[in-house]
Parts: structure tokens; C-alpha cells; sequence
């Protein structure tokens, strides 16, 4: 092969929804063993450009080149005949089918043949994979393995990832960029789409950054740094923005003591599926921060409080009046909200408009037959604004949103019920740098504002600025409290792995 030609250009390629044109003439070029990291605020347009390759979306303008050769991209197994292919950030695995059976399953060959060829290339790759395990044993990071062993069976030479990391642990995170590695070794070219900028100087080989979908920066990753790309998204009133309050950023307001304030949420002695065992309280004015790895049980505790799986034994109070185990309607009409931690499976619908999204929760919370469409237009309007969720307007459907704008929808739509106690179970997930600040800052107003929020999230970066008072949960039981003050990011890691202090474990073993 002419090592001179890229494995793959995209060519000055266009596209448009209707009138709305989200990808405006992009170039990018591809090598082996390169790994292209596209960053870009939400709805600049990265899904949609894999999502080209992909044969999914058809551009309105400009080529694809593959080895010099222009390709026809029409559906996802032509892409895939082309060596593309796209790892899902969700994988899909068949729960009852063995590893092999899932990466080998849909390929036309004899299976001695296909056996052979997967264990070479895994080999190859220098993976330890024991492919006679059950797909529902693996974590999420141990599926994603599996997709990415997909598509080397089927001969990919090209692996798109739309943020892989986002379900991912800190520990499982570093394996994942050691599969990239020997991936990069393997001369396997990489479209790598991320919002977390540290990634890119981990893992990237060249950086594209893109807005309003038009490249404004690309290069080797050299050329970068953590400041430069940041510059590079804000737009440039969001840059006046952030010189005004930069002032006010180099004051941290120092952190009230929550003890005195009054107890909305209980939970004593709560058992149910997934967790064991349970004591905690959320107060008044307080953000509550439930850190631990994925599968320490904190989701499962969250469902089983809003009503959405029944516990085996303990109780949960709010505002001293027992809720235990009542319909998730009849915990939201007490007061109580949840931001569910996989936004699809809960309560949004695509087809309707962004506006019924948002306002959707508080039609059930007011009572009365005749709902007021000006007041439901305003509080969606305050919504798009206060989170700058991109739209064309309030009308505009769900599913058409990008995948971060149709998180901020959800957000809105808990928020906007003015809720006692809201849980929120991973908030930022997928979202952008700059919509993520947003969401911090919404979140401390309605602190102030009296709510009491639990907060679940795997980002502990986002659960030291934000808690007041952290729980960690291990193997589902909430085993060290912390007050978060002088407290680091190795400290609560640890502890989410069952690192607890000696003071309590002493005191554990004498009860
Ligand atoms: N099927 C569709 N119909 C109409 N508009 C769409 C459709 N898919 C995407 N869009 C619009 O295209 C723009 C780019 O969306 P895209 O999903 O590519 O953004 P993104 O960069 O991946 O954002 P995010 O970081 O939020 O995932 C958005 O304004 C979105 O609303
Ligand atoms: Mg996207």
C-alpha cells in the first residue's frame, strides 16, 4: 500500500436537516494507525459526521476517500465493506450467548475457520480474553472489547468511538486506552469523539476540533494544549463570560456546615435488590454525593426509592413521613424527582417537541384541567436558555436533538417540577464542557433555594465540587461518610474500592 495516502479523507463534506446545515464543508484525513480526536460542544455535528461514515446519513456534498479511492457510503454494511466500523457506546450482546458466540455470530465462514481467526488476532493484539464466558457476566468495559472484536472480525481497518469512556470506572478507563494502544500498534486508524479534554492528550495522535459544524482547529496532538482546545470550543460571548467571572471564580464561597439543617430524605436500615443495608440522610440546602464504581448498587437504590422496584426490608422517610415503597407517582406527588441514569429507558419521548419534554412534569404537578400554553412556552424558553440547549425553537423534536442537547431536555424536565428532593444519577454524562458548568451552577441555586439534592456520579471530580457531604458506596452498602472538606480525589477512589478508614473499620469489628 502507498504509504503516502491516507487511509481515509473526508472531503469538504456538507450536510443539512432541512434548513438547518450542521456539517459546512469538513476535511479531515485519516492515516493507520492514527487516532483523530474530534472534540466539540453539543450538536457541533461529530455524530452526525460518523454517522456519514457509518452509511447511516447520506452528506449533501463532498467525498469519501478510502486508500485514495472514493467510496459510496450508502448503508452501514457498505461502511462495514469499506473497513469501517462504529464500536456503540452501549453495546449490544446477546445476554445468554458466550463471548465467541457473540463476536463470531452473522459471519459467513465456517466456524472451525472463524474460531482459528479470532484466536490470531486476539493473540496478535496480545488481549487476555476468555471467550467461553456468559456476555451477562461482562462489565460494560469487557463488552466493549467484544463490539471492538466484531469489527476486527470483519475485517475493520477503521474503529469510530462516539465517547466510549462515559460508562466506563477510572480503572476500566485505563485498560480501554491500553486496548487503543495495541489497536494504534496494529495500524488500525481511529475517529475518537470525546468531551472530557483530558483524554485527548492521553490518546490522541491529532485533534480536530469542531464548531457549529466547521473545523476551527486541527493539527497534531503536539500542537495542542488543555487552554487551546478550551479557547478553541467557547464560542466568543463565552469567552467575555468567563473573563467577567473569573474574578469570582478565585474566591471558592467556603462550604456551610449541613449538620444543623433539617432532614428531608431518610433512608434507615433499606434493603432491597442490589443494595444492603443502607443509613443515610439528605438535608435541607444540601447536595448529598453518592460516589462508588458502576455496580456498587447506587442506581439500583435510587429506583428502588422513586418507587420503581420494591425493597425487602428498611424504611425511607421524607420530611418524617413514611414513603417506603409507594408508586413512583405517588413519590413524585410527595415531592420527590429522579434524573434516571439511562435517560432513554425513562419518561422522555422523541417524538414530541422539545417544549412538552420540559413541561411534561410540571402538567402532572399543577392541578387543573386547562393548561396554560403561555406560561408552558415561557418556563420552556427559560429552560433552552438557562441550560443553552440548541434548538431551532420549542418545537423542534426531541429525537432530533443531539445526544448532550437531549440530556439537557431531561435535565430540564426534572428540574422544571421544583421537586423537595431530587435525585440525579449521573447528570453530566455527555455533555459538554461549557453546558457542564451550567448544570453546576443550576444545581447549586436550587441548593440555595432550599431542595435537597442526592447526586450519583462516577465523576468524582464532579462530586467533590459539588457535595457537601459524601456516602460511598461499595459492593452495595454505603460504608464510609466523608464531609467534604479537605477531601482529595485519591482519598474517595480508594474508598469506592473498600478502602475504608481504619477508625470505623476498628469500630466495625468491635460491634
Ligand atoms: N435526524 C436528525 N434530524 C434533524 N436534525 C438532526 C438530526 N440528527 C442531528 N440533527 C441536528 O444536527 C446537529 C448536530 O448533531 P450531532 O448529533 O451531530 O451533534 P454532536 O456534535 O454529536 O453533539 P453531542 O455532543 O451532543 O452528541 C444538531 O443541531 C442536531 O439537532
Ligand atoms: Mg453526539
Amino acid at each position: 500500500m502507498d504509504q503516502t495516502v491516507p487511509l481515509l479523507q473526508i472531503k469538504e463534506i456538507t450536510k443539512s436537516f432541512a434548513s438547518n446545515v450542521v456539517l459546512k464543508g469538513v476535511d479531515i484525513s485519516l492515516s493507520a494507525g492514527e487516532v483523530v480526536v474530534i472534540v466539540g460542544g453539543n450538536g457541533a455535528g461529530k455524530s452526525t459526521l460518523m454517522k456519514i461514515l457509518m452509511g447511516i446519513y447520506r452528506a449533501d456534498q463532498g467525498e469519501v476517500l478510502i486508500n485514495g479511492e472514493k467510496v459510496v457510503l450508502s448503508t452501514p454494511s457498505h461502511a462495514l465493506h469499506q473497513g469501517i466500523y462504529l464500536v456503540p457506546q452501549e453495546p449490544m450482546l446477546f445476554p445468554n450467548m458466550s463471548v465467541e458466540e457473540n463476536i463470531i455470530i452473522g459471519i459467513d465462514e465456517k466456524k472451525a475457520e472463524l474460531r482459528k481467526r479470532l484466536r490470531s488476532i486476539i493473540k496478535k493484539m496480545g488481549w487476555n480474553v476468555s471467550l467461553s464466558r456468559k456476555a451477562e457476566t461482562l462489565s460494560i468495559a469487557e463488552q466493549q472489547l467484544v463490539e471492538i472484536l466484531r469489527g476486527l472480525m470483519r475485517q475493520a481497518r477503521i474503529l469510530i468511538f462516539d465517547e466510549p469512556t462515559s460508562a466506563l470506572t477510572f480503572k476500566e478507563i485505563d485498560l480501554f486506552f491500553k486496548i487503543i494502544e495495541d489497536l494504534k500498534a496494529q495500524n488500525i486508524g481511529m475517529f475518537y469523539i470525546t468531551h472530557r479534554l483530558k483524554e485527548v492528550f492521553e490518546i490522541a495522535t491529532n485533534v480536530v476540533v469542531l464548531k457549529d459544524g466547521r473545523i476551527t482547529s486541527s493539527g497534531h496532538v503536539s500542537d495542542f494544549t488543555e487552554e487551546l482546545l478550551i479557547k478553541g470550543l467557547l464560542s466568543d460571548e463565552d469567552e467575555k463570560l468567563k473573563k467577567e467571572s473569573r474574578q469570582e471564580e478565585k474566591l471558592p464561597a467556603e462550604r456551610l456546615s449541613t449538620a444543623d439543617n433539617p432532614v428531608v430524605l431518610e433512608i434507615k436500615d433499606f434493603c432491597g435488590y442490589g443494595f444492603n443495608n443502607i443509613n443515610l440522610q439528605v438535608k435541607k440546602n444540601e447536595v448529598l454525593g453518592l460516589a462508588g464504581v458502576v455496580g456498587s448498587g447506587r442506581t439500583e437504590l435510587a429506583e428502588t426509592v422513586f418507587g420503581l422496584s420494591k425493597s425487602t426490608s428498611g424504611y425511607v422517610y421524607l420530611n418524617g413521613e413514611n414513603i417506603t415503597d409507594l408508586k413512583t407517582s405517588e413519590v413524585i406527588g410527595r415531592g420527590i424527582n429522579y434524573l434516571p441514569e439511562d435517560r432513554h429507558l425513562n419518561g422522555i419521548f422523541g417524538m414530541g417537541s422539545v417544549k412538552n419534554n420540559i413541561t411534561a412534569s410540571i402538567l402532572k404537578s399543577e392541578s387543573g384541567f386547562l393548561i396554560n400554553d403561555n406560561k408552558e412556552t415561557e418556563k420552556a424558553k427559560q429552560c433552552i436558555r438557562d441550560f443553552r440547549i440548541k434548538v431551532t425553537d420549542e418545537n423542534q423534536k426531541l429525537s432530533s436533538l443531539s445526544g448532550g442537547n437531549q440530556q439537557k431536555v431531561v435535565i430540564g424536565k426534572v428540574l422544571a417540577s421544583e421537586p423537595q428532593l431530587i435525585i440525579l444519577d449521573e447528570p453530566t454524562r455527555g455533555i459538554d464542557a461549557e453546558a457542564r458548568s451550567d448544570v453546576y451552577r443550576i444545581i447549586e441555586k436550587l441548593k440555595e433555594a432550599g431542595n435537597a439534592i442526592l447526586l450519583i456520579s462516577s465523576d468524582y471530580e464532579e462530586v467533590l465540587i459539588l457535595s457537601d457531604r459524601i456516602e460511598v458506596m461499595h459492593n452495595g452498602t454505603n460504608i464510609q461518610s466523608f464531609e467534604n472538606s479537605g477531601l482529595t480525589m485519591d482519598r474517595l477512589t480508594e474508598a469506592s474500592f473498600g478502602v475504608i478508614d481504619e477508625v470505623k473499620e476498628k469500630a466495625a469489628e468491635e460491634e
